[in-house]
């Protein structure tokens, strides 16, 4: 049976667990922001080792999410279980504004990722130096030692900021829209990278982006978010035109062509049948309740292609 220790710094924050639990667990999390209910009864789990899609339109919440299982934004109402404690986390934000002209090298960023110690002992300048090349290594980013971060392309400083986000050996690593700007090269570069971290160091990763396209050859699961709301699985359990309707709270086609789905939202209507209760699920058990009325939009988003995603 898996341990949970409230840690008090932040209420609906858990720690504890057994190595070979989840890394993450949402329960029933509620966020409002400026008096709207941003996210409702969002529940879902994710484990070592495995690549998790935080997939929604803008505004859907996704950084909401991801900042309040940081901590950094309060919650209503639910619970966020950490294995490892908030410690555990590496993150890479979602806007990381680094001027040109700023005098940081990849190795100072890295740098100050590690805490400087080991078993309470300060690591030595040649100890570090050696450590900071290690995470430059393991994101194939050796040849961005003493390059300057504002000067790098899109790619190279997402390979840095990853660098940093895994120098304290998290369990968990939380990207928010790492995919963003970056072409299809650096694109594919980055998802095969992740793949590979959550695969060797078995890291659970969970990223943001609103295409899911780029993830399916390294993903396991996908957390959808709309109209507050979280549907969760693999993508052939998720991305269907039933359970999108019920997430959006109206109908939703999911079309097949040249080898992707394309999801389209539609007009909102709201589905007959689908008025969910304070406390009760709309739609199939992995649809957990929502604020349908938070979205209006008629815009058609390409989320997946047909291929499934590996298991
Ligand atoms: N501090 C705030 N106060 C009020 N509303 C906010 C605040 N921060 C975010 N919101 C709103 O909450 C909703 C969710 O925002 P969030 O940034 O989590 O979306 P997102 O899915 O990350 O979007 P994007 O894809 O554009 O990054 C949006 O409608 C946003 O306008
Ligand atoms: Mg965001």
């Amino acid at each position: 049976m898996r341990t949970v220790k409230r840690t008090g710094d932040h209420p609906g924050t858990e720690e504890g667990g057994l190595p070979d639990g989840p890394a993450l667990v949402v329960d029933g999390l509620s966020v409002s922001l400026s008096g709207r209910q941003v996210l409702r009864q969002v529940s879902f789990s994710i484990g070592a080792g495995q690549v998790n899609g935080l997939i929604g339109m803008n505004g859907a919440g996704k950084t909401t999410l991801l900042r309040a299982v940081l901590g950094l934004q309060p919650i209503s109402s639910g619970r966020v279980h950490l294995a490892g404690g908030r410690r555990s986390i590496g993150y890479v934000p979602q806007k990381v504004l680094l001027d040109p002209d700023l005098p940081v090298r990849a190795r100072d960023l890295v740098e100050l990722g590690i805490d400087g110690r080991r078993l309470g002992i300060p690591l030595r300048s040649g100890a570090k130096l050696a450590r900071v090349e290690e995470l430059l290594a393991s994101v194939d980013g050796s040849a961005l030692l003493d390059a300057r971060v504002g000067a790098l392309s899109g790619g190279e400083q997402q390979k840095v900021l990853i660098a940093h986000a895994l120098a304290r050996h998290p369990r968990l690593l939380l990207l928010d829209e790492p995919l963003a700007n970056l072409d299809l090269h650096s694109t594919q570069e980055t998802v095969t990278l992740l793949g590979r971290i959550s695969r060797e160091q078995g890291v659970a990763i969970l990223l943001s982006t609103h295409d899911m396209n780029p993830l399916l050859p390294v993903m396991s699961h996908i957390i959808y978010l709309a109209a507050g709301r979280a549907a969760t699985g693999t993508a052939e359990e998720v991305v269907r035109s039933d359970v999108l309707s019920r997430l959006y709270g109206h109908h939703v086609d999911v079309f097949h062509a040249h080898g992707r789905v394309i999801v389209s939202v539609g007009e909102e209507h709201r589905e007959e049948g689908c008025e969910p209760g304070p406390e009760e699920a709309c739609g199939p058990d992995h649809v957990t309740e929502s604020d349908a009325s938070a979205f209006t939009d008629d815009s058609a988003i390409t989320i997946a292609n047909a291929q499934s995603p590996r298991l």
